[in-house]
């Protein structure tokens, strides 16, 4: 596990454009991505580079249940708003929460994953330390599954809501074990707020009520923070 402490956002964007410009060279490069505030400058950035992601795959971690792709609070739209209406891939992939077999959905998801190994996975962190939408308490050895929310995550996420009433209880998540099996992970973080799940990430036990812990075993992950999410190390 690398951890490098970067000045500033931006530094830490530009230092992942680079892993995707050398990801780019690949045969059928395939990224892991993300949602949440931490990437959407990355993604700007993507979007004003001039990487050409046309022969590329996207698979996205996560997506609420009971949200149609066209809902403005779904990562579907946050996804295409953010990133895929201005950079184009060849294909992208995101769990379906709207559908009616959500079982057989995560079964799809996962057989998605296998046909697609992942070349580079983007992480951000829950202030609990959650990745994807596996919450504290999630086995390691998960793959697509459906989530119930803790309150904690409800609460963080319902600034993106009207009310929190709103925020869905329930979520598609790739698994712990689907994210370890990307070849690298990059995991962002910047603020505060999440210096105790950093702390607890990189230098705790490796237990499954830190789910970030297990990157810990993975051979190539990089951690990009700035001081502020950095601050108890
Ligand atoms: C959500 C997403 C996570 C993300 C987390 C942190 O729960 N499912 O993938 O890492 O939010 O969000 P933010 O980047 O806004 O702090």
């Amino acid at each position: 596990m690398q951890v490098k402490i970067v000045e500033n956002k931006s530094e830490a964007e530009e230092l992942v454009l680079n892993i995707f410009k050398e990801t780019l060279t690949k045969d059928n490069p395939v990224f892991g991505l993300a949602t949440g505030s931490t990437p959407v400058g990355l993604y700007q950035k993507m979007k004003d580079s001039d990487l050409d992601f046309s022969n590329a795959t996207s698979i996205n971690l996560d997506e609420y249940v009971g949200l149609t792709k066209e809902n403005d609070q779904s990562y579907h739209f946050f996804m295409n708003h953010n990133l895929f209406n201005d950079c184009k891939f060849k294909q992208n992939y995101l769990p379906d929460g709207s559908a009616t077999d959500l079982f057989k959905e995560c079964a799809r998801y996962d057989q998605i994953i296998a046909d697609n190994p992942i070349d580079v996975q983007i992480l951000g962190i829950g202030e609990n330390a959650h990745i994807g939408f596996n919450e504290p308490g999630t086995s390691f050895e998960s793959t697509t599954h459906i989530v119930d929310l803790q309150q904690s995550t409800i609460e963080a996420n319902s600034r993106f809501f009207d009310s929190i009433d709103d925020v869905p209880k329930q979520a598609v998540s790739m698994g712990i074990s689907s994210i370890m099996s990307a070849k690298k992970i990059v995991l962002l973080a910047f603020g505060e707020k999440k210096a105790k799940a950093i702390f607890d990430t990189v230098k705790g036990e490796i237990t499954e009520d830190v789910p970030a812990s297990i990157l810990q075993k993975h051979d190539d992950v990089l951690i990009l923070i700035d001081k502020e999410a950095g601050k108890l190390l």
